[in-house]
C-alpha cells in the first residue's frame, strides 16, 4: 500500500536517485530495531518454510539478491519486510565510485532494468564494520569482488582480501565472477580460475559456507567443468543467475539485464547447474522472479532457495513474503 503511493513518485525520478533515496528510507528503518520489529509485526507474516543447508537455518527460501544493499545499510529493513536470507555487496577490498553516471536505466515495458554500477561500494572492510553487533537472525551471504584496478592476475588477492574482511560477520560468502561491468570479471568463470578463487577464500574462511554466482550465458561444457572445479575446491554451493550482458541487445544502454527478460534464460540455467551436481550442493534461483509462479519454477528447476531484485523495484519490498507464503502452500 505505502509503495504503491511512492512508486509515482520514484518512478519519476532518475532510477539511480531513487535507488538512493528508497534505501536511505530502509537504512533508516534499519538503524532502529523496535521500528523495524513493529513493521514486521504489522505486516502479513511470511509463512514458517524452514529450510537447513550448509549448516545454516532459513525461516523460508525468498530472499534478497546482491547489489542492492551492497554495503549493508539496511540489514534489519530486509528482515522487517519479511524477507528469509539477504546477500550483501558485492563489496571489494578498497572503497570504489563505480562507473561514470548514469548507470542505472528502468525498461519499464519489459518490467526490466540496465544497470552498468560497476561495484560502487564503501569497501569490505566498512561493511563488516556496520554488521558487527547489529546482524538480525537470519543467513546473511556477503558478495565479494575485485576492485576496477585491480589487474586481472592479482585478482585472487584482492577476493581473498574481502572476503577475510567480512569473514567474522557473514554466515556465507558468495565470489561474483559473473558481473558483466567491470572489465574482464567475466573471464574468471574458468575451472583453474574460478577454482583457485575459492581455495584462496577457504583459506581465510575456512568456516564458511562459499558460493559461486555464474553469468547466465555461461552454459554446457565451459559451465559443467567450472562446476566440477568449484566444488574440488569446496564449494558449497552455487548461485545463477547474474545479469546479461546487453552487447548482443545493441538497442539498449549497455550493461547488465535483470528482470523479466531473464524469466526463461536463469531456470534454464538451474536446472542444468542441478542436473550436474545432482543433490547435495545448494543452489540459489535468480532472475526474473517476480511472482509466486516465477519462483516455483526456479524451485521446479532445482533450486533450493530463490533471490529477488528488480521486481522490488516494480512492487516494492513486501513482495519476498508474499511470494513465500505462495510458495509454503506448495
Ligand atoms: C542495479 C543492480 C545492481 C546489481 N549489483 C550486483 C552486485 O553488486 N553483485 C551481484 O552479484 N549481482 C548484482 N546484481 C544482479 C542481481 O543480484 C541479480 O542477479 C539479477 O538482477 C537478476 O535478478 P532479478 O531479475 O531478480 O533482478 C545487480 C542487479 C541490479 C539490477
Amino acid at each position: 500500500m505505502l509503495y504503491r503511493c511512492l512508486k509515482p513518485l520514484l518512478f519519476r525520478m532518475d532510477a539511480e536517485k531513487a535507488h538512493n533515496f528508497a534505501l536511505r528510507g530502509t537504512g533508516t528503518l534499519s538503524a532502529m530495531p523496535p521500528l523495524a520489529r513493529l513493521v514486521r509485526s504489522t505486516m502479513a507474516r511470511p509463512k514458517a518454510d524452514v529450510v537447513s543447508l550448509m549448516g545454516l537455518t532459513f525461516p523460508h527460501r525468498v530472499g534478497l539478491a546482491a547489489g542492492l544493499d551492497k554495503n549493508g545499510v539496511a540489514p534489519w529493513a530486509w528482515w522487517a519486510f519479511g524477507f528469509g536470507f539477504v546477500e550483501l555487496g558485492t563489496v571489494t577490498p578498497k572503497p570504489q565510485d563505480g562507473n561514470p553516471k548514469p548507470r542505472m536505466f528502468r525498461l519499464i515495458e519489459e518490467r526490466a532494468v540496465v544497470n552498468r554500477m560497476g561495484f560502487n561500494n564503501a569497501g569490505a572492510p566498512a561493511l563488516a564494520a556496520r554488521l558487527q553487533g547489529a546482524k538480525p537472525s537470519f543467513p546473511v551471504i556477503v558478495s565479494v569482488g575485485k576492485n576496477a584496478t585491480t589487474p586481472l592476475e592479482n585478482a585472487e588477492s584482492d577476493y581473498q582480501a574481502a572476503a577475510a574482511a567480512v569473514a567474522s560477520v557473514a554466515d556465507a560468502i558468495s565470489i561474483n565472477i559473473s558481473s558483466p561491468n567491470t572489465a574482464g570479471l567475466r573471464s574468471l568463470q574458468t575451472p583453474e580460475l574460478a577454482g583457485k578463487l575459492v581455495t584462496v577464500i577457504r583459506e581465510v574462511a575456512p568456516s564458511k559456507p562459499i558460493l559461486v554466482k555464474f553469468a547466465p550465458e555461461l552454459s554446457g561444457d565451459d559451465l559443467a567443468a567450472v562446476i566440477d572445479a568449484c566444488l574440488t575446491a569446496g564449494a558449497a554451493g552455487f548461485i545463477a543467475t547474474n545479469t546479461l550482458s546487453t552487447a548482443v541487445r545493441p538497442e539498449l544502454p549497455q550493461g547488465g539485464l535483470s528482470g523479466r527478460p531473464l524469466k526463461e534464460i536463469s531456470p534454464q540455467r538451474v536446472e542444468e547447474i542441478r542436473r550436474r551436481l545432482g543433490t547435495g550442493p545448494t543452489l540459489i534461483g535468480c532472475g526474473g522472479i517476480e511472482d509466486a509462479a516465477t519462483a516455483r519454477r526456479m524451485r521446479d528447476a532445482g533450486a533450493d532457495l530463490v533471490q529477488v531484485y528488480t521486481a522490488l523495484v516494480y512492487q516494492g519490498p513486501f513482495l519476498a513474503a508474499s511470494i513465500s507464503r505462495e510458495l509454503s502452500r506448495g
